[in-house]
């Protein structure tokens, strides 16, 4: 379906929805993301990087004159209904959650008194993409909209960072709702998670050099309750040991890696306990292997970002042990596969896709490849699992 062809299916279901005329209807599209470096350091304030996707969520909205938001979605059943006078808590596994998240960051912080009709759409199969931040932001700019506010960028990483830590209960960093809110057209994005500083960074490659392959691997399972959560506590806690036995002053149990110099973990990290010498020698390589892949995109070499994304796949599966049979199985897959220069789990890694960069001459051999290997080591996804090949594209924004 070409983009317009979606934009007005979205907006037909709303003028029948609501019977509104086409020249009230507003579109937001919040790009899904990718992070070729940088996995499960953001939330220790460690170095990412990311990129927007010609893949999106799309969401279609006329502003209201009271307070109801009232959306559904060509993804869900369902209506989402509550107005803004009255947030109702979390309901699990409930896709509503979003629209309330977002809808109680900005009541919270802004004097907002106006909903939305609205419904919203996404492009591509649930997990690793960060759809949750792409819907959150969507929903986040599309009040504004209706409330005639003009918001930063960093003002609304921080209201989604609401929406996922408090709302949503995931200890997660910022590096999804940056890459969506922050991302360009061609460039690798590069955030420091400690300051907020930013570098859009395009490549000396030529745009025909180069391909982002997502597979999506077929599993999808709540992010929320996984083993994420307490691979942040096991974070901490290295940090803490570390900070103490070098006499470090005390963050009241609010450590992060990146507090700890690398030179003291030079000094103290062998001393660490497994598994949480195993969190700490990720997120120390990782770090490294961000500062040396965002020069290799500089420089136009492709080939060892591509080096450096097998290298944090590898550390991901042994040393920070995210990951699932399913995704392993297609990070090794894709790490032989010709064409591809690197491939690693997109996002959290226990479910969801995997993503490489690629090389736009060979989409056939990796297609055929991919469906020569995977599905037959786990026949149970056959039927589910997808190949994409994707570009860059701009940060999330109102485009009708
Ligand atoms: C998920 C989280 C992010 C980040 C990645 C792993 O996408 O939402 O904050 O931690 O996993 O890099």
């Amino acid at each position: 379906m070409s983009f317009e062809q979606l934009v007005e299916q979205l907006k037909s279901h709303l003028r029948a929805r609501v019977g509104c005329s086409d020249d009230e209807i507003r579109v937001v599209r919040s790009p899904l993301r990718v992070s070729p470096l940088g996995a499960h350091v953001d939330h220790q304030d460690g170095l990412v990087t990311g990129m927007a996707l010609d893949q999106a969520i799309y969401l279609a909205f006329v502003p209201r004159t009271d307070a109801r938001v009232r959306v559904t979605s060509l993804n869900f059943e369902g209506c989402t209904d509550f107005s803004l006078d009255s947030i109702p808590p979390l309901v699990p596994q409930d896709w509503g959650n979003y629209a309330r998240g977002a809808a109680l960051a900005l009541v919270r912080s802004h004097a907002i008194y106006l909903g939305l009709d609205a419904v919203v759409m996404g492009t591509m199969p649930i997990g690793g993409l960060s759809s949750s931040a792409a819907v959150g932001v969507a929903y986040l700019l599309a009040l504004e909209s209706a409330n005639g506010l003009a918001l930063t960028p960093q003002e609304n990483i921080e209201l989604d960072r609401y929406v996922e830590n408090v709302y949503l209960g995931l200890r997660n960093g910022v590096l999804d709702q940056s890459m969506i809110l922050l991302s360009d057209r061609d460039c690798l994005t590069f955030l420091d998670c400690r300051t907020m500083e930013v570098q859009r960074i395009p490549t000396a490659a030529s745009p025909a050099d180069y391909e982002i392959l997502v597979v999506y691997s077929g599993i999808r399972k709540a992010l929320v309750g996984t083993a994420y959560n307490n691979r942040v506590a096991e974070c901490q806690e290295a940090a803490q040991l570390m900070l103490a036995w070098s006499g470090q002053p005390s963050t009241n149990g609010n450590s992060r890696l990146r507090l700890v110099d690398p030179g003291i973990y030079a000094q103290w990290g062998s001393r660490l306990p497994a598994p949480l010498d195993r969190r700490a020698r990720h997120f120390f390589t990782e770090l490294e292997r961000v500062r040396e892949g965002v020069e290799a995109w500089r420089a136009g070499d492709i080939g060892r970002v591509g080096e450096l994304m097998r290298a944090s796949g590898a550390s991901s599966v042994h040393n920070y042990e995210s990951g699932s049979p399913h995704l392993t199985s297609l990070y090794e897959i894709l790490c032989a596969c010709p064409g591809v220069y690197g491939a690693r789990f997109s996002g959290a890694g226990f479910r969801g896709s995997c993503v490489a960069l690629s090389n736009p001459a060979y989409r056939e051999e990796i297609e055929a490849f991919i469906s020569a290997h995977y599905p037959a080591k786990h026949p149970d996804i056959a039927d589910w699992y997808s190949v994409h090949f994707c570009h860059t594209s701009e940060a999330a924004r109102l485009i009708a």
